[in-house]
């Protein structure tokens, strides 16, 4: 383990989007350190330069033992899979709030916190989906109110929410996504995560990572399909067969229950958010240097990579 002193440590740093933050530090010249359940897979995805700390954040001395000689603690950690939805509260509650109690106990100051685009308590009240908030709601409250220099970054949808719907040339969408909805690249996630976390005239800001532009599902649809040069039809599906389905299914797969709930927080998705992307896009372009990705570079990249 490394014994510099000003270790930069991402917890869920192998995610979709950790993975971008760390390689963004590793290239700024960072040391970063990633609590990792898996060395071997840490390792595969991050390469050597990476401190990797085998250990799970539901055990207690894996906090402690990992934020030995840390500077700034970045927390990126996800239960959203079929095999950790049950030890969501665990994971995305308790081990943060431990996290936080012991980098207090260490003196760390520096904290950046990965939460949703926007947490509304009364929207998700008025969908009769609490649940599917509550976690990241509590967390962000009690970081506001502590005294960490802290940045909450609320992220976008990846524009991998997309192309997972695509297939043999029909984007079906549950619900039909018809309500505009921002979105992002991983690797503009990875880049602005990493310089906030470098930087110190962020405390108490909440932001938004978004890209330039709202999309609906038929939107994408057409902009992927003109990029690409490939037929892609948008098709509805109805979003009760997946609320019968994930109901059935809730004893032996829970997680297809909390995808529902996604669906149905996408399919309602608030018009005056998705109206400000605009905005919270150039709030971004002034604060932090870097080249936006599109959704059309998005598409070509994988037009070119053969991936669609
Ligand atoms: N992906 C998106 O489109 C999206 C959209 C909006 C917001 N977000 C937010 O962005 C953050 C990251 O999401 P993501 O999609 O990048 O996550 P992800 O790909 O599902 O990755 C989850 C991460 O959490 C780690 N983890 C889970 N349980 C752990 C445990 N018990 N001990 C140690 N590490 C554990 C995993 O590490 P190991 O497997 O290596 O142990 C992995 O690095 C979350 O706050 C999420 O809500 C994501």
């Amino acid at each position: 383990m490394s014994t510099k002193s000003n270790i930069i440590i991402v917890y869920g740093g192998t995610g979709y989007y950790g993975r971008k933050v760390v390689q963004r530090l590793t290239q700024k010249g960072e040391a970063v350190r990633v609590v990792s359940r898996n060395r071997e897979n840490a390792v595969e995805i991050l390469g050597e330069n990476v401190d990797i700390f085998q250990g799970d954040v539901t055990n207690h001395q894996t906090i402690v033992k990992s934020l030995q000689n840390v500077s700034t603690v970045i927390i990126c950690l996800s239960a959203m899979s079929n095999k950790l939805i049950r030890k969501m509260e665990q994971i995305e509650h308790d081990a943060v709030i431990t996290i936080m109690a012991e980098a207090k106990r260490l003196n760390i100051s520096r904290l950046i916190y990965m939460s949703g685009y926007e947490m509304r308590e009364q929207l998700l009240n008025d969908l009769k989906i609490p649940e599917f908030g509550e976690i990241k709601i509590k967390i962000e409250k009690q970081i506001s109110e502590s005294d960490f220099n802290w940045t909450i970054l609320g992220d976008a949808p990846a524009f991998e929410i997309f192309f997972a719907f695509i297939r043999n040339g029909k984007m079906a969408v549950p619900g039909g996504g018809l309500n505009a909805i921002p979105c992002i690249s991983a690797d503009d996630v990875g880049e602005i995560t990493a310089q906030a976390a470098l930087r110190d005239d962020l405390n108490g800001q909440r932001l938004k990572l978004t890209g330039p532009e709202a999309f609906t599902f038929p939107k994408a649809a057409e902009r992927i399909a003109s990029i690409s040069g490939k037929t892609i039809n948008h098709m509805a599906i109805p979003l009760l067969v997946i609320n019968i389905v994930s109901f059935c299914l809730l004893p032996f797969a829970p997680f297809v229950r909390f995808l529902y709930k996604s669906l149905k927080m996408l399919n309602n998705f608030p018009s005056d958010l998705a109206d400000n992307v605009p905005n919270d896009h150039k709030i971004l372009r002034d604060l932090f240097i870097y080249k936006p990705v599109t959704l059309e570079m998005e598409t070509t990249k994988r037009v070119n990579n053969g991936l669609l």
